[in-house]
């Protein structure tokens, strides 16, 4: 008998960071190995993501239940698997992308077979013995991703005055991870200091970060931060630097960039363009994710052109976490980095074909999270066994977000002399 056969799946419907409902699968091996994982959601969701079933019953939290993926997991699925050997990852993801039939795994839901996909990751490490980063990434999974901390919240994440979505806080000169942590949070506090002291709210935002109604909009947001660095006692652009994500696609209507909460009017593609390379030149941003719309595949061509050879120019919406998307915009030369979520794509063996195609064509990669999130720190292993990166999970509070970033610590303590921390 195969001590690693799947023995059960069974799903359950939890809640996320929201308080809208998710999925959790726990995964039971013949050995009595367990693997649990719960799945994020979106709120500034690519148009070509892997469906995230809902079960659309307006009688149940507003049509967004997720009843009919766990029913899903809990039949189809669980008759598929059981009996599987569940290190065969590869295996099993490909099985699951069969049984579902679909481009986007839209029948059974890319949130119901993406919980599977790490559930059995995680049994099978639990069974080997051994951390799950180890597991995914082999002995050679000892980078630890430097963060991204989104310190202001906007756009779809926050009632904000800010069109762009994130303003995040980069520790690129740290030392260590826990060290980066450590710039950050002290970032974190002064930045909160202060808004406070302009009068600002510092109430945050769906990732942690502060969403005040400054007066001068995105603008002010960099040079608040610079100034926290500077009070937090660091060099801007040395120590910390600041990477965007506008999430383009939240404010692009009608074929016009509409920066309507900051007052700043209307702008196209050339335009927006013309801007990023303005604040290039006055603020040390160092990474613009989703500067232009998903569709806006020539615009993000141009931009790259202007500017990816002193920024990094990452791709999340239009990408989508697909290699199919990925390819397209090596070959069109779109980018230079992609962003990369699990659940864009619902398995974790096509995230690891997504990061492999980043990889070969020298592409930057940025694990991130969703705005929805749960405890699960399934991200921080995984970002680990892809051989560190970047890795996007929010601010300096909120658990759900501080949740990777104390698994983060705990795995570079396990590492001990063996971790390595940067590009
Ligand atoms: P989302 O935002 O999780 O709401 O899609 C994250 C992002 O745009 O990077
Ligand atoms: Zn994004």
């Amino acid at each position: 008998m195969n001590e690693r056969a799947i023995q059960s799946i069974r799903a359950l419907e939890i809640l996320d960071s929201r308080g809208f409902p998710t999925i959790r699968v726990r995964v039971t091996l013949k050995d009595g190995s367990v693997g649990v994982a719960s799945v994020p959601s979106g709120a500034s969701t690519g148009a070509n993501e892997a469906t995230e079933l809902r079960d659309e019953d307006a009688k149940r939290y507003q049509g967004k239940g997720v009843l009919t993926a766990v029913k899903n997991v809990n039949t189809e699925i669980a008759a598929l698997l059981v009996g599987r050997d569940a290190t065969e990852q590869p295996a099993i993801d490909a099985a699951m992308i069969e049984l579902d039939g679909t481009d986007n795994k839209s029948r059974l839901g890319a949130n119901a077979i993406l919980g599977v996909s790490q559930a059995v990751a995680r049994a099978a490490a639990q069974s080997c013995e051994v951390p799950l980063y180890l597991w995914l990434g082999g002995v050679g999974a000892v980078h630890v991703p430097v963060p991204m901390m989104n310190v202001l919240n906007g756009g779809k994440h926050a009632d904000s005055s800010l069109d762009f979505q994130e303003f995040m806080i980069m520790p690129k000169g740290a030392p260590t991870f826990a060290e980066a942590l450590r710039y950050g949070s002290e970032t974190f506090q002064a930045l909160k200091k202060i808004l406070h002291g302009k009068g600002y709210a510092t109430s945050v935002g769906d990732e942690g970060g502060f969403a005040p109604q400054l007066k001068g909009g995105n603008d002010e947001a960099c040079e608040l931060i610079v100034t926290a660095i500077e009070k937090a006692g660091y060099r801007p652009g040395k120590d910390i630097a600041i990477a965007l994500d506008p999430a383009a696609s939240s404010f692009f209507e009608s074929g016009k960039y509409r920066l309507v909460r900051s007052g700043q009017g209307e702008k196209t593609s050339d335009e927006m363009i013309a801007l990023f390379g303005q604040w290039i030149g006055r603020y040390p941003i160092v990474s613009i994710e989703d500067g232009l719309a998903e569709d806006d595949w020539v615009g993000f061509a141009q931009m790259t052109a202007a500017m990816g050879a002193k920024i990094q120019i990452v791709g999340d919406d239009n990408l989508v976490t697909n290699p199919r998307f990925i390819a397209r915009g090596i070959r069109e030369k779109t980018c230079n980095a992609a962003l990369i979520k699990l659940n864009q794509i619902g398995t974790v063996s096509e995230t690891v074909d997504a990061i492999h195609l980043c990889r070969k064509a020298g592409w930057g990669f940025v694990i991130s999270h969703r705005s929805g999130e749960t405890e699960d720190t399934f991200m921080a292993d995984f970002a680990v066994a892809m051989g560190g990166g970047q890795i996007k999970t929010g601010s300096i509070c909120r658990s759900e977000r501080i949740a990777k970033y104390n698994r983060l610590l705990e795995i570079e303590a396990e590492l001990g002399g063996a971790a390595r921390f940067g590009a």
